[in-house]
């Protein structure tokens, strides 16, 4: 049976769907003709981005969304989610999850009850429900501080702070169904995920001051912060400022896609780690120029001392990826910036 076959007997839960990824990723499986769960307690993302999702895919997707209010953690949220529609899960995008590094650190136990809590739960109700397919959001951060680059999925993992040590167990738990139940299962290790969708209608949406470098700098050029604060350039990098791999969310988006119907069509235990990224690490002063040009905006900015935490370079191997789902990031860091900066001026408070 090809996928799309299986898929059109079936629906897809996501779990985070309102989030940043998981609002783009909705889209773009909307936009496939998928019938959809999405779960979210809106922790970190607001109802409107669901709204704007559908404002954006056909007329006819409306009847094909189930909006479930609740709490990953939760049996009874779970099951709701799980019966909402009247056809069975065939497959979960599990992309709630808290994600701020140092928050992490300060908070070490909601970050295992959420995440690893969180997917445990979800696994559990996969269970009851009889779905055995699963893509986990993991995160480059699970690498530590790499030495060697471009890094590919076999490398070491020696996770330097609890959010990246609870997305490494997770991935954990999840090998270790594959094993006992013969389950079906990709982690996806994002690299750094930016930009928005190019109507500007959906994008990033961070409370109160930013911490991430893209959503900074649109902030900046929109006059609601006075300059960027440049972490540090005395890395042992090209310019001296940290270099990450930035990749598109739309690109990103489509590598949920390509993930999903390559599950779809493995008749037996699966597990797959993939790195999702361009392959072409960009320091903190590139993106900065790299901005400057495609909007035509002045970013003026300030050096200070490394950031608490930050590691010098993060760059991914895309090769695992490409060779296994035909998947590439065909999106420039220019167009990054474009979108990015025409999500927040459309939008500048957010969805508020
Ligand atoms: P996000 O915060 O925008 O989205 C996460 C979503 O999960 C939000 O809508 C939030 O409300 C929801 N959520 C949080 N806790 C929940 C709970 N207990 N029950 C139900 N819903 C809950 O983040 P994002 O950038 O879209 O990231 C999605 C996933 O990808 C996360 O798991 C994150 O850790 C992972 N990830 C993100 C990045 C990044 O830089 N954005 C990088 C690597 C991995
Ligand atoms: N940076 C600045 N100024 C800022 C913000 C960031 O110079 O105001 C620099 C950082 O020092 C770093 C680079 O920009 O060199 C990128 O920083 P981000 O905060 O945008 O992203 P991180 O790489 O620190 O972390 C992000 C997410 C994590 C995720 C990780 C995956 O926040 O959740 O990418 O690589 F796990």
């Amino acid at each position: 049976m090809s996928p799309s076959a299986v898929t059109a007997m079936a629906a897809l839960l996501l779990t985070g769907g309102a989030g940043f990824i998981g609002s783009h990723t909705l889209l773009v499986l909307l936009q496939a003709g998928h019938e959809l769960v999405v779960l979210d307690n809106f922790a970190n993302s607001s109802p409107i981005a669901l709204d704007r999702v559908l404002e954006l895919a056909s007329p006819d997707a409306a009847g094909r969304l189930h909006r479930v209010e609740g709490d990953v953690r939760s049996a009874a949220d779970l099951d709701r989610a799980f019966t909402a529609p009247a056809k069975p899960i065939a497959g979960v995008v599990h992309f709630a999850g808290l994600k701020a590094v140092r928050e992490s650190v300060e908070q070490p136990l909601l970050y295992w009850d959420v995440n690893l809590g969180g997917t445990r739960a979800l696994a559990e109700a996969m269970g009851r429900h009889h779905c055995d397919l699963v893509v986990f959001s993991s995160t480059a951060t699970v690498y530590g501080e790499p030495q060697e680059f471009p890094l590919t999925e076999a490398m070491p993992t020696p996770p330097v702070h609890p959010y990246a040590q609870t997305k490494l167990a997770a991935e954990q738990m999840l090998a270790s169904l594959v094993r006992s139940e013969g389950w079906r299962v990709a982690s996806l290790r994002y690299f750094n995920p930016v930009g928005a969708h190019p109507s500007g209608r959906i994008g990033e949406d961070p409370s109160g001051i930013p911490n991430n470098l893209f959503p900074y700098i649109t902030q900046v050029a929109a006059g609601r912060l006075e300059h960027l604060r440049v972490f540090g350039e005395d890395y042992p990098t090209r310019d001296g400022s940290g270099e990450r791999d930035y990749i598109h969310v739309m690109d990103l988006a489509e590598a949920h896609v390509a993930t999903l119907d390559h599950l779809m069509q493995q008749p037996g235990p699966t597990q797959i780690t993939l790195n999702l990224g361009t392959g072409e690490a960009r320091s903190v002063l590139e993106v900065v120029h790299a901005f400057e040009q495609a909007t035509d905006i002045a970013i003026p900015y300030e050096v200070l001392p490394r950031r608490a935490g930050d590691v010098p370079k993060l760059e991914a191997s895309p090769e695992s990826a490409a060779k296994l789902l035909g998947w590439r990031a065909s999106r420039s860091l220019e167009q990054m910036c474009r979108d990015g900066w025409a999500w927040q001026q459309a939008n500048p408070n957010g969805y508020r």
